[in-house]
């Protein structure tokens, strides 16, 4: 049976209040950054590459991870909280294959124990994923991928089923640099016969991290960072220590929702570096910005300048910010033009954000924003993790009180959420 901690089970009891904003009270105030969710989430599934006991540091105490956590247990690892608060042990000795349904359903993550599964077990049985409602999220690339280096893969009964009794390493170009099937690969690479070589890989710092976690463990893993990854397959793997990245996600939501309160905001622990695409938009939009070793400090005198923007693999713009930056313009001076180049479908906060007075109109993948004067906070909901992320900060720049329901999508990502909102000096509660 699966362990809850009491930081999870307090944030499953919180799922069912509702968070109330009181908007335009907000002072400055500091935020600390926590672990990368979408680090945590690859990293987990990686620890069973290798028998033994692996530490994982900087781990984010959310929903997402104590789903992801649950898998690897459903699986026969054990997985216990190290002395440090965000430390997780997991010792991964005879594990399972199969990915039960009940979790899988809950985490679009899920689909990374394939490559793991497949390396260390020659099987996978692991149901189509859940996770946010953003659009068709299709796995073609992370099927191919596996196929391409020799395993068989099929889908059934909303099962993806893998078997390889050997992989071979081969060349495999990725017709779209998704993050997922570039990790399932390198996870998977690690146990094949000779090199593979992936062509148009993801760029994002998580995979990144997660090439450095596999090294650590004694894997080969070069070019990751870069648009060619070579993997040298088939060396032993040992359990590790590791501390997981910042969440740039988290950082930027945090900036943007102190800058949308109003005052002047500071997150500390981060890489600025990776949150590069923001802070040269905010700059555009006219906000001053100081950055110092691992902070990053943001004021803006007025409202901020409209703003035209794509979202991109990195280092372009983030989807995963696409939502609350579109909240922080909405009372931009001018009309911005947010263009959805990721995700066909995620423009799930527009219509809640209208609630507030929003003016902002979709047309096929973009978003135009007609910055206003002010707006008045009204009941929303949220339906997906940064959607709820943007309806916090534009309940913080509205006028008045915004009362946000569908919390347990926002606590999917977001750790001591109602202290981090504290730092910020923005008013807010849990309400029944
Ligand atoms: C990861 C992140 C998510 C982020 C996204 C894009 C994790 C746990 N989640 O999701 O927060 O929003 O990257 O930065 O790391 N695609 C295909 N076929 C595939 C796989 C993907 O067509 O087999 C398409 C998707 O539909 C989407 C695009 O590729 O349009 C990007 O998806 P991908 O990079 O795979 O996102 P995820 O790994 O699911």
């Amino acid at each position: 049976m699966a362990t809850i901690h009491p930081a999870t089970e307090n944030l499953f009891k919180l799922a069912d209040r509702k968070l109330l904003i009181r908007g335009r009270t907000s002072r400055s105030g500091r935020v600390v950054v926590s672990g990368a969710k979408n680090s945590a989430v690859a990293v987990l599934p990686a620890c069973l590459l290798a028998e033994g006991v692996s530490v994982v540091q900087n781990v984010p105490d959310i929903a997402d991870v104590a789903v992801q956590r649950q898998i690897l247990e459903s699986l026969g690892a054990e997985v216990t909280d190290g002395a440090e608060p965000g430390e997780l042990r997991i010792a991964a000795g005879d594990i399972g294959t199969e990915v039960p349904y009940n979790l899988a359903k809950q985490l679009r993550g899920s689909v990374l124990l394939l490559g793991p599964l497949v390396a260390r077990k020659g099987r996978a049985r692991v149901p189509l994923p859940g996770g946010c409602a953003i659009g068709s999220r299709p796995l073609d690339l992370h099927l191919k991928a596996l196929r391409e280096l020799g395993a068989e893969v099929e889908i059934e009964h909303g099962h993806i089923v893998a078997r390889a009794d050997r992989l071979v390493g081969t060349e495999v170009y990725l017709d779209f640099p998704s993050v997922g099937a570039t990790e399932n690969l390198i996870m998977a690479a690690t146990a094949a016969r000779g090199t593979t070589v992936v062509y148009n890989a993801a760029k994002e710092p998580e995979v990144v991290d997660l090439a450095n976690f596999l090294n650590a463990m004694g894997a080969r893993v070069v070019g990751a960072g870069t648009d060619t990854i070579k993997i040298e397959g088939g060396r032993e793997l040992h359990p590790v220590e590791y501390t997981i990245i910042p969440d740039r996600i988290e950082a930027g939501t945090y900036l943007l929702m102190g800058l949308a309160g109003g005052g002047s905001v500071t997150v500390e622990n981060v890489i600025p570096k990776h949150l590069e695409a923001l802070l040269a938009k905010l700059e555009e939009a006219g906000v001053e910005l100081a950055e110092g070793g691992d902070c990053i400090t943001a004021r803006l005198a007025g409202r901020p300048k409209a703003l035209q923007l794509k979202t991109l693999p990195y280092p372009g713009f983030p989807t995963d910010l696409q939502p609350q930056l579109s909240a922080f313009l909405l009372l931009a001076e001018g009309t911005s033009v947010i263009s959805e180049r990721i995700f066909e479908d995620r423009f799930g906060h527009v219509d809640e954000l209208k609630r507030l007075g929003g003016k902002i109109e979709i047309d096929g993948r973009t978003a135009v924003i007609e910055g206003v004067e002010s707006l008045t906070g009204a009941p929303v909901t949220a339906t997906d993790l940064r959607m709820g992320a943007a309806l916090i900060i534009a309940g913080v720049a509205a006028q008045g009180e915004t009362l946000i329901d569908g919390v347990e999508h926002i606590l999917r990502g977001y750790e001591r959420l109602e202290e981090k909102l504290a730092a910020l000096g923005v008013d807010a509660a849990w309400v029944t």
